[in-house]
Parts: structure tokens; C-alpha cells; sequence
């Protein structure tokens, strides 16, 4: 979604700007804009579309300043046009902002500013921040109240940066659920959606929380909470790990994270079990007693998360024995759940900054229940809001279709489970063992299966004029099913739909033709002759069938069209392995269609609005 970058110092603004724009690029975003303070006046640029537009304006037009504001910007009210691209303006033109986010009373704060004349140029909730600020300032001089009494009269989920002519050293922000970071180097002040967006001399670092506001200059933060105390921020240092913004030879990140997938799992061997044999999360946070007590898990999450969860509760279920349940984050906070004690509900995410999922958590905060995240960046907003966390050690993911990450989340869950399972005592030191050894064979079943990406590639160009594709799976890999659809579908704009086998016949077994392959997920385990039926069914009925098998077995193979053989592992294991064909598949086929599978249309790699 929406990214936000904010400088001063003594460089010129407007590269910092764009660097930190081309960073926070894999966020999603239809259009992109600056303003720089030049000579005392704001200078602004902003464009539809990509940030080389913008790059390309800036070097037909340029400004100088060494502070100034920009944003990429993916539309919620407005379409994405050069007026409602960021910043916006008041009607003086003299004070600036950019924001993600939602402000959700922005249509009365309008009306009663258009009854007061203020005249409005943009459809976008954003304009009411800089007509407020310049509205209010009319009386009120001091930026301390200023601030507070515009941010007081805004509702909703924010993040906002402000730039002022007649305050030319400061950059104002407020934070009230949309993410931002303060970076400081000497001289200089940063603020940023994600630390992604900080230049190498960024050292420092503090993650802003929700309710706190104030101002940045060369000289450091004044930072106040929501009652507008003053507060002193801790900063802690920054980790540049710039190999993952570059694609390292991979014609795209996607891909690249495809085929990070060994190096991951064996990340999170190494940091999961010890050189005894024995699993441990040393920054769990909860305790053994509470744990071992839990008579419910609640899972709460979207998208590929929610498939992750999916297979979670399959595990926990066969390890723990523990009544487990899957909610869609975005119906769990609204639904006012029954949640009572020994219940704990599992929050996963791969950005931790998912607008459902952190709204899942407090609900469930509400109800005194712990929380336990499965995130990626530990001092996300989930992350930081939770009781529990656990990291996913899948390292920064840019493509906006997940890949590593979900890997990382499935071996993560597996692994919990497992722990559960021995601190219930269902599950016995010997059969642990056992799943611990498969679990280290992981990283090279997975190259083995990278190794043969070609012939998947291949596969993928057949079924490039293909408009829609069925998914079967079954037990583990209904997950496996529902997630291959979402890949194919978000990166190839084919129609794709994921279902468990049994339901084949209650519906969609009608839309079986030669122009809608089936992809079957059948490998040998305790439903396989159950999908082998599928598969006849769709043979009787002329269907195309690419079906992803267990080496070795012949039979599934002389039923399919197309077939993609996947190591012998036991039932657990196998989604960790099955999805990967599917992964290489969405991105071929979105290769062969001519499609750019980093920044699929109208997707954000975090969904920070609802
Ligand atoms: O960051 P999260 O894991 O909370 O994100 C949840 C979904 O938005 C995300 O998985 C989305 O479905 C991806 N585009 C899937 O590839």
C-alpha cells in the first residue's frame, strides 16, 4: 500500500526521496509524487503511474531543498490521477502532506470546511489534513497545538507527513495504525514506512507507536504521545542487509524468493533446533504452564496466510490434539467471537502490518486473551502488539506474491505443533525425532525440485492461453490447492479456483472442458486413491490434468496430460514440497502472458487499509 518517505538534512531531498520510493516500490502503488522546500516555497512534482514517470518530471523540472516529503500512493478514494497523487495541498498551496491510510470522517470534516469556502481539488480523503492545518492555523501559532488539534479532529487508521513554507526546517507526522519509522544519521532525519527506505548512513532507528506525533528537523525528534506528552524515543540500530532489495541475477524478485526456499528452511533449521535434537523458540514469551494448558487455538489471517493457518491447524490438530479453528481476519473482528480462557488465538503474517489481521489481535486483546504472531519483521505492528511471537526467519520478501515466506510460515507452524504436542505429552520423543529428520531433508528436496524448473516453465507456456484453472487437493493438501489458485490468479489475472476434492462433485466438476485444466495435488498418502478418483472423473469428461505426484508412482502420471513428480516424505512434509511446482507455475505462466509478476495490478504487499 501507500509508502511514505520523509527527509532533512544537507543532501538534495529529492534523491533521498526517490531512492526511498524505488525501495518501498514492491509495496503496490498507482501513482507518486514529491514536494521539496526550495528557496522557502514548496515545489512539487507527482505523476500517475510508475516512479520513473515522477524520476522523469524531476529531471525535466528540478527542484533543490534539502527537505522535503514523498509518496507512492495506491488509491482508495480517487482514481489514480496526477491531482489525487500525494502530496496534497491546502488551497495556499503552502503546506503539503502525504499519508496512508484512511481518514474516515474526511467527508464531514469537508462539508463543514466547503461551508467555510475552503475550496477542495482532489477526491481524495488526504486534502482535509492541509486545509485543516491551514484552516486552524489561522489562530493558533504554536506548532506544538497546531499539530495536536488537527490530529484530534481526524478518525481512522493514519500515517501522515507535513511540510510547512513558513516552517521550513521541520517535518511534522503522526502515527495512529499505519506503520512509520524515524531514522537518524548525523545531521539528518528520516521518516519512512519501512526501514527498506533508509539510505546506508542510517544507523538509528525508532519505530513510532500508534498515537504519537510531532516533529523531525537536522537537529533530532520532538515527540509527544496521544495526550501530548512529551516522550523520549529509544532508538536501536539498523540492519542494512541490501541483498535483498537486489535480485541477485533473477530476472525477478518472485522468482529469486522461489528459489531462496532451501536457504530459509535451513535459516530456520539452524534457529529452531538445537545440535540436541530438541525444538525451541526462544522468544516465544509464553509460558510452558499456559501453553500446556490450552484447550483452543484460534488462528486469524489472509490471503496466503490464512492457507498457512490452514495447514496449522491440521498440525496442531494431529500433534496437540487441540481444538483449532481458522478465521478470515477480516470477518474474526467483526464478529464479536466467543472467546473465553486457555483459548489462544495465533495471529500470522508475513508483513505484520496486515489492517485486519492487527485489528483480529484487538479484539482479542479485548477479551484478555494472549496473542501469538507468526510475523516476519519482529518489530512490526503485529508483532509488537502481540504476547507471543515467533519469527519467521524468511528473511524480507519484495515480490508481492508470497512465496518464501508461506514455506517459511508452514515449517514454522510444523514446528510449534510439534513443541505443543510435547508439552501436552501427546506427541512422543521418538515420533518428533522422526518428523525432525525429515524436516532437515527439506532444504534439498526443495533444490531437487527448483532444479527441474524448466520443465515446469515448459508446462506453464501450453497453458498460457488458459482463462481458468481448477485446483483439487485433499487433508493436507486442500490448503496446497486453495493456495496455487491464489498464486495464479494474483500474478497471471487467469481465473482460478482452489477446492477440496470431495467437493468436486457439488459443483464444479460442470465447468470441466478442454479449456479448463484441473491441477491435481495428489501424492501418495492416505487420500490418495480418493484424488486418484478425482482425476478419472476428469478424464471422463476430456479435461486437461497437470497433476504434481510422488516419485516413484506411475499410476497418477499415466492419468494426466501433464505430471510434476515431488520427493517421498510423509503427509506433513508434502505442502511444503507441493507448493513449489505451483509457485514456479503462477510465475511462469504470468511470464508467458507478459505479465509483471513483482507488482501485479492493483495488489499492495502490505494491506494496510481495509
Ligand atoms: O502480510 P500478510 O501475510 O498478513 O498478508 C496477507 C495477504 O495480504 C497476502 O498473503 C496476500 O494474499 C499475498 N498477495 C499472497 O501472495
Amino acid at each position: 500500500m501507500c509508502g511514505i518517505v520523509g527527509y532533512v538534512g544537507s543532501k538534495l531531498a529529492d534523491s533521498v526521496l526517490l531512492f526511498g520510493l524505488y525501495r518501498l516500490e514492491y509495496r503496490g502503488y498507482d501513482s507518486a509524487g514529491v514536494a521539496v522546500i526550495d528557496e522557502g516555497e514548496i515545489e512539487v512534482r507527482k505523476d500517475q503511474g510508475k516512479i520513473r514517470n515522477l524520476e522523469k518530471l524531476l529531471k525535466e523540472h528540478p527542484v533543490e531543498g534539502n527537505l522535503g516529503i514523498g509518496h507512492t500512493r495506491w488509491a482508495t478514494h480517487g482514481e489514480p490521477n496526477s491531482v489525487n497523487a500525494h502530496p496534497q495541498f491546502d488551497t495556499t498551496k503552502s503546506i503539503a502532506v502525504v499519508h496512508n491510510g484512511i481518514i474516515e470522517n474526511f467527508d464531514t470534516i469537508r462539508r463543514d470546511l466547503q461551508k467555510k469556502n475552503v475550496i477542495f481539488v482532489s477526491e481524495t480523503d488526504t486534502e482535509v489534513i492541509p486545509q485543516l492545518l491551514n484552516f486552524f492555523g489561522k489562530e493558533i501559532k504554536n506548532d506544538y497545538e497546531l499539530l495536536k488539534k488537527t490530529i484530534e479532529s481526524l478518525h481512522g487508521r493514519f500515517a501522515f507527513l507535513v511540510i510547512m513554507e513558513n516552517k521550513p526546517d521541520k517535518i511534522f507526522f503522526s502515527r495512529n495504525g499505519s506503520p512509520l519509522v524515524y531514522g537518524r544519521s548525523e545531521g539528518e532525519g528520516f521518516l519512512v514506512s519501512d526501514s527498506s527506505a533508509f539510505i546506508a548512513s542510517v544507523k538509528e532507528q525508532y519505530f513510532i507507536k500508534d498515537g504519537e506525533w510531532g516533529w523531525i528537523s537536522k537537529a533530532g525528534i520532538e515527540i509527544f504521545d496521544q495526550e501530548g506528552n512529551k516522550i523520549v524515543p529509544i532508538l536501536t540500530s539498523v540492519d542494512h542487509d541490501l541483498t535483498q532489495y537486489e535480485k541477485n541475477g533473477f530476472d525477478h524478485f518472485m522468482l529469486k524468493e522461489i528459489f531462496e526456499q532451501p536457504s530459509v528452511v535451513q535459516k530456520i533449521i539452524d534457529n529452531r533446533i538445537t545440535a540436541e535434537g530438541k525444538i525451541h523458540f526462544p522468544e516465544l514469551a509464553l509460558s510452558n504452564d499456559f501453553q500446556a494448558k490450552l484447550f483452543r487455538v484460534v488462528f486469524t489471517s489472509a490471503g496466503t496466510s490464512l492457507h498457512a493457518a490452514m495447514i496449522g491447524k491440521l498440525y496442531i490438530e494431529r500433534f496437540a490434539k487441540i481444538m483449532t479453528e481458522v478465521e478470515f481476519s477480516s470477518e474474526f473482528r467483526y464478529r464479536n467471537p466467543i472467546l473465553e480462557g486457555d483459548t489462544l488465538v495465533v495471529a500470522i503474517s508475513q508483513s505484520g502490518e496486515t489492517a485486519d489481521t492487527l485489528a483480529s489481535i484487538h479484539s482479542a486483546k479485548a477479551k484478555f486473551l494472549k496473542v501469538l504472531s507468526f510475523v516476519n519483521h519482529l518489530n512490526s505492528s503485529i508483532g509488537r502488539e502481540s504476547t507471543g511471537i515467533v519469527n519467521l526467519f524468511a528473511g524480507t520478501e519484495i515480490g508481492v506474491a508470497s512465496t518464501k515466506a508461506y514455506v517459511a510460515e508452514l515449517v514454522n507452524l510444523l514446528l510449534y505443533s510439534l513443541y505443543l504436542g510435547k508439552l501436552k505429552w501427546i506427541v512422543s520423543d521418538e515420533e518428533i525425532g522422526l518428523i525432525l529428520e525429515e524436516i532437515k531433508k527439506l532444504p534439498s528436496q526443495i533444490e531437487s525440485i527448483l532444479s527441474k524448473a524448466e520443465d515446469i516453465r515448459k508446462i506453464a507456456v501450453e497453458m498460457r492461453e488458459k482463462r481458468d484453472f481448477i485446483f483439487l487437493g485433499r487433508s493436507f493438501e486442500h490448503p496446497t490447492a486453495l493456495e496455487g489458485a491464489l498464486k495464479l490468479k494474483e500474478i497471471s489475472y487467469a481465473h482460478a479456483s482452489g477446492y477440496a476434492g470431495g467437493e468436486f462433485k457439488h459443483g464444479p466438476i460442470a465447468l470441466v472442458s478442454k479449456e479448463v485444466p484441473v491441477i491435481c495435488i495428489c501424492p501418495k498418502n492416505e487420500v490418495y486413491i480418493k484424488m486418484v478418483s478425482n482425476l478419472e472423473e476428469v478424464r471422463a469428461r476430456n479435461g486437461i490434468i497437470f497433476s504434481i505426484y510422488t516419485e516413484g508412482d506411475t499410476h497418477v502420471p499415466s492419468l494426466s496430460n501433464y505430471s510434476f513428480s515431488i520427493p517421498e516424505c510423509s503427509e506433513y512434509i508434502v505442502p511444503i514440497l507441493s507448493v513449489i511446482p505451483l509457485q514456479l507455475l503462477a510465475y511462469y505462466v504470468a511470464i508467458a502472458k507478459g505479465c509483471e509478476p513483482d507488482q501485479p495490478r492493483n495488489l499492495a504487499k502490505a494491506v494496510t487499509v481495509e
